[in-house]
């Protein structure tokens, strides 16, 4: 009998990986790649204070911008598998590099990366694709922006074009508002990211985060998340880079999910292929669960942070073989991702001050009680080493304390108890994270 093309055996080795970025989304990828007993070395570039305290996790004192050491640093490691975390290096062509070089990454090229560094890019993707969206117009002059406005004659929400910290967007409610928010992006708000404007229509309905793992040829749906990005309670208060999250969301059946995969993700991946994109990373679709079904509210080309601290410990122990098969192109050798039927549950610790002007620098301590029964993962973002050896806050997300159990009670009464143990000086967090899922929220 003739031997199975796809099998897991015909991938290579996989004995040292490195990941790039210093957040809490690499401090999580990390520790879920480090569990495959294959797996000898994670490096972590340039990490954070976390990064040594996780089992086979290194610390690599290189920024994710400076190219050349990070292939000098691959070359000399014999590194197998590069997986680039966040969306700047891969937007400014980190993976092509990479790839020049000989590397095998898990992470676009930066014409791919467009589907998040250029929304107008995305958007015309998408209306190629007939991907539901909201409607939108492009604008690359102010007045061109603010005629639009006068002919439209309602409220619009206004985007940045480009990469803004995820400080781009302004729903706006009224035309005033509108008419405002254009004009400061073209006084320089957003710099060159808001050079060009995208004008869209409101819609409404909750939001979800979906992640796909692109071959460049399929996919791989993980089960979806929801963020909470506002800053407060209520969801209210300005916008953040996410302050908790929980994964799988109940909002999505598997039904729903195979819709959108059908007519979201895999015309997305075949319109990329138009365009000659080998897309072979993260397919991350922000949603918002309309009236009308499910419509895309931005794409962006790496995981969520902090959806994916709640997602990877779902992951089975070989996860990182189906992120190895994904960047060789080649997922149908990947093992079948047998992921946990458990809750997952992500409380976000900020420093005092986040988002607008973090305070930084101050002593953390954690007096963390593992328990068998309760695992509790904990990922740092924003922390660092001092020369004395002491653990410090260094930027606006601090922490993500994560725990799992048979129900979202249970998953969230594990990780707020032991948020109690962790202090420093102003730590902030919501105490609602998962309220859309919990029982009673304190
Ligand atoms: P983004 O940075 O694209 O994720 O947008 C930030 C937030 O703005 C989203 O999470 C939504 O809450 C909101 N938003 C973006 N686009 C729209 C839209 N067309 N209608 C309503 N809200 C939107
Ligand atoms: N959690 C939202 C993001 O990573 O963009």
């Amino acid at each position: 009998m003739e031997k199975a093309a796809s099998s897991i055996s015909e991938l290579p080795q996989l004995k040292k990986v490195l990941v790039v970025g210093s957040g809490g989304r690499e401090n999580a990828l990390a520790w879920a790649i480090s569990k495959f007993q294959e797996v000898e070395k994670v490096y972590v570039a340039p990490g954070n204070g976390g990064t040594k305290d996780q089992l086979g996790c290194h610390r690599l004192d290189i920024q994710e911008s400076n190219n050349e050491e990070i292939i000098q640093a691959c070359k000399s490691l014999e590194i197998d598998l590069v997986v680039v975390g966040g969306e700047k290096p891969l937007a400014s062509g980190l993976a092509d590099k990479l790839r020049g070089a000989g590397l095998v990454v898990f992470g676009p090229g930066k014409e791919g990366a467009q589907l998040e560094s250029s929304k107008n890019w995305s958007k015309n993707l998408m209306n190629e694709a007939k991907i539901p969206t909201a409607q939108h117009w492009s604008a690359s002059t102010e007045h061109e922006a603010q005629d639009l406005v006068s002919e439209i004659d309602r409220p619009l929400v206004v985007k940045a074009d480009g990469l803004a910290s995820g400080k781009g967007v302004t729903v706006c409610n009224s035309i005033k508002e509108t008419r405002a928010a254009i004009k400061e992006s073209f006084e320089g708000k957003f710099g060159e990211a808001g050079a060009t404007l995208i004008l869209e229509e409101c819609i409404q309905g909750p939001e979800v985060s979906i992640f796909a793992i692109s071959d460049g040829e399929t996919l791989e749906i993980l089960p979806p998340a929801q963020d909470h990005k506002r800053l407060l309670e209520g969801d209210k208060g300005p916008n953040t880079g996410g302050m908790g999250a929980y994964a799988p969301t109940t909002m999505l059946s598997k039904k729903d999910l195979e819709k959108i995969k059908e007519e979201i993700l895999l015309p997305t991946l075949y319109t990329l292929r138009k365009r000659n994109i080998n897309y072979r990373g993260v397919i991350y679709a922000g949603l918002m669960l309309t009236k009308d079904g499910p419509q895309v509210i931005e794409f962006n080309c790496r995981f969520g942070d902090p959806e994916c601290q709640a997602l990877m410990p779902l992951m089975p122990s070989d996860f990182a073989k189906v992120l190895q098969a994904a960047a060789l192109g080649c997922l149908k050798n990947a093992p079948k991702l047998k992921t946990s039927p458990l809750k997952s549950a992500c409380i976000v610790a900020t420093a005092s001050g986040y988002p607008e002007n973090p305070r930084k620098g101050d002593l953390i301590s954690i007096k963390l009680k593992q328990s068998q029964e309760n695992p509790i993962q904990l990922f740092h973002s924003g922390t660092k080493i001092s020369k004395e050896g002491t653990l410090l806050t260094s930027g606006g997300r601090v922490l993500s304390i994560v725990s799992q159990g048979d129900s979202y009670n249970e998953a969230f009464d594990i990780a707020y108890k032991a948020i109690n143990q962790i202090n420093f000086h102003g730590i902030n967090y919501r105490q609602d994270i998962g309220y859309q899922v919990r029982s009673k929220v304190h």
